[in-house]
Parts: C-alpha cells; sequence; structure tokens
C-alpha cells in the first residue's frame, strides 16, 4: 500500500488513552512500545510481504530481517516471534512453504529470537512475514524524533533494492549485483543497533518503504524543530542503480512516496530525475538511519566498519533552518 494509508484510515478514529504507551502509531514510529513496569517495556511490530526474490529460502530470510529491524531502529531486543503466512496450496507445492520457513527461521536463530506460533491462510498470493515482540527500558527507547542541531546523518546500508529488484525480472542485472543485493537485504541491523545503543543518539529509523528521503522526512517533520541537509553525492548505491533508474526502471512505489513528500523538500542544487527516484527508492531490509552527534560520529563508524558494517557512511546533517524540510545540495 501507499504511503499512511492505515494511519490515514486510522485517523480520527477513537483510540483508547492509555498512560503506558510510548510510541503507538501516532508518531510514525517503527514499532509499538508498551511499558510494563518502570524498568521495561516491550516493543512490537509485524511486517509481511510479497515475495521479491525467486529463492523461497532467501525470501524467507529477507522477510524475517526486515520485520525485526524495526526493533533494532528504536534500540530495543528482539525475543519472540510469530508467523504470518498466505499459501497458494493449489498452485504451489508446500516444500516452497517449508523452504521459506527455514529460511526464517535461519535469521531468527542468528538474532536469538524464539518462534511461538504463527497463523497460515489459504491465499492466491504467497505473502510472509512475521510479527515481533521484544523487550527495552523505558527510558532508553530512541525515536525517529530528537535529531539535534549539528548532528550528523549516518546511512548503514546502500540504497537501491526497489529499483534491482524491479529490474530483475528483464535480467537486466548481473548475478553478482544479484548477490549483493541479497548480502544486504539478509544482513541484520542488529549490531548497528548495538552499536548506536552503546555510543548514545539523538534519533534512529530504518530506511524501508518509504524511500530513503520519505524516511528522512519522518525524523523531521513530526516535531518542525530542525531540518535534514542530505547531501546526493555522498548517498551509497548499490552497483547499477543509477543506469537503471536512467532507463526508468523504477518500482511505482518511488513516484507514489515521492508525490507524498514532495512538499517537505527543498533542492539548492540541480538534481535530476532520476536522481529523485533512486532517493525515494522503496528498500526492502534497508540500512540504520542515524542522528549523532559531531563528537561522536567517527568513533560510531569505525566501530561499525570494525563490525563488518562496511558501507556506513556520513550523508548528511541537521540544520536549525528551514524547519521541517529536506535541504538537498
Ligand atoms: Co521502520
Ligand atoms: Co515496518
Amino acid at each position: 500500500m501507499g504511503p499512511g494509508v492505515l494511519d490515514k484510515a486510522l485517523c480520527g478514529l477513537i483510540q483508547r488513552k492509555d498512560p503506558n504507551l510510548i510510541t503507538g502509531f501516532e508518531g510514525a514510529e517503527d514499532a509499538g512500545i508498551y511499558k510494563l513496569t518502570d524498568n521495561l517495556a516491550i516493543v512490537q511490530t509485524l511486517d509481511f510481504f510479497t515475495p521479491i526474490v525467486d529463492d523461497p529460502y532467501i525470501f524467507g530470510q529477507i522477510a524475517v530481517v526486515n520485520a525485526l529491524s524495526d526493533v533494532y531502529a528504536m534500540g530495543g531486543k528482539p525475543l519472540v516471534a510469530m508467523n504470518i503466512v498466505a499459501f497458494p496450496i493449489k498452485k504451489l507445492d508446500v516444500s516452497v512453504l517449508r523452504e521459506m520457513l527455514e529460511g526464517g527461521l535461519n535469521k531468527m536463530d542468528e538474532a536469538e529470537v524464539t518462534l511461538v506460533g504463527g497463523h497460515s491462510v489459504e491465499d492466491p498470493e504467497l505473502k510472509y512475514g512475521i510479527s515481533v515482540t521484544g523487550i527495552i527500558h523505558p527510558d532508553k527507547v530512541i525515536t525517529n524524533a530528537g535529531a539535534k542541531v549539528g548532528d550528523k546523518v549516518i546511512l548503514t546500508k546502500l540504497i537501491g533494492t526497489g529499483i534491482i529488484n524491479t529490474a530483475l525480472k528483464p535480467e537486466l542485472v548481473t548475478p553478482e549485483i544479484i548477490d549483493k543485493v541479497t548480502e544486504s537485504m539478509i544482513a541484520l541491523n542488529r549490531k548497528a543497533s548495538e552499536i548506536m545503543q552503546e555510543i548514545g543518539i539523538s534519533a534512529c529509523t530504518d530506511v524501508t518503504g518509504f524511500g530513503l528521503l520519505g524516511h528522512a522526512c519522518e525524523m523531521i517533520v513530526e516535531d518542525e524543530k530542525v531540518g535534514m541537509v542530505i547531501y546526493p553525492d555522498k548517498v551509497p548505491l548499490f552497483p547499477e542503480t543509477e543506469n537503471l533508474a536512467k532507463m526508468g526502471i523504477v518500482p511505482a512505489g518511488a513516484y507514489r512516496n515521492k508525490m507524498f513528500r514532495a512538499g517537505f523538500i527543498e533542492k539548492r542544487i540541480e538534481i535530476s530525475d532520476w536522481m529523485m527516484d533512486i532517493l525515494f527508492d522503496p528498500q526492502t531490509s534497508g540500512g540504520l538511519l542515524i542522528c549523532v552527534s559531531p563528537e561522536k560520529v567517527d568513533k560510531m563508524l569505525r566501530k561499525m566498519k570494525e563490525s563488518g558494517i562496511k558501507n556506513a557512511i556520513v550523508i548528511g546533517e541537521i540544520v536549525q533552518e528551514p524547519r521541517g524540510k529536506i535541504i538537498l545540495q
């Protein structure tokens, strides 16, 4: 679905007030957080989607890594998960389902997350994902708001998964590039999350369906206290992303994302349409977007490189004015 469809549908409906709710569906946070005691809260999220790759095992891995990402973005520790499956039992062999679930379990194992149940329905179209429950200290919640003037903006994974996955069918990309994108989509954001918790940061979100600029917007438009400068030249891309975008091979979601947030973008340099498509390309299992003080940024990047997060890089900074805007320069 397009940006914010569920939020829009819920808007104005009466929701019960609960003093223990730390983050709910308002505020576009990555996960819901609910306080149980003064030093314990639960983090909850779910995600599921249709296959974006042919291999069921890899699709299972991607679906789980993608869903866990929202817990990591908030600084939580995922503990348990439940499978959500829609399966066309008349069209596909049950071995496909088994392989997909095995891929999912493989990543839950790596993340030290325990599968506690699930639900499946028959459906003409295969869909898979998980719901996740994790824990967090109520005072240590990392939200997507809170960026401070002077903060550097770090991105931890390359951009372009939507564009490259769109090109997969016409066979416009080499197996090497597909491997590179797959490797990125099945990489947990766990280590990056642990490093940002250890060092201390201002704000974080993960880059997924709304694209880099869509998620960047969520970090600044809510309370309009600051603006965010992004340097398009610095945004790290998968190989061939540029060429594919120039050829117009861009998923429809990128255009929807662009339309939804166009009013919040201020261009101070000449930027081609295809570059804008890349900046709004919906990502699957993308990296973390982190705002960190300038004093801590070098240490953070060093720790990330040491932990194998080799693509982490500064792509922008937080400024006083214009508030509530993304400035491309
Ligand atoms: Co998210
Ligand atoms: Co999500």
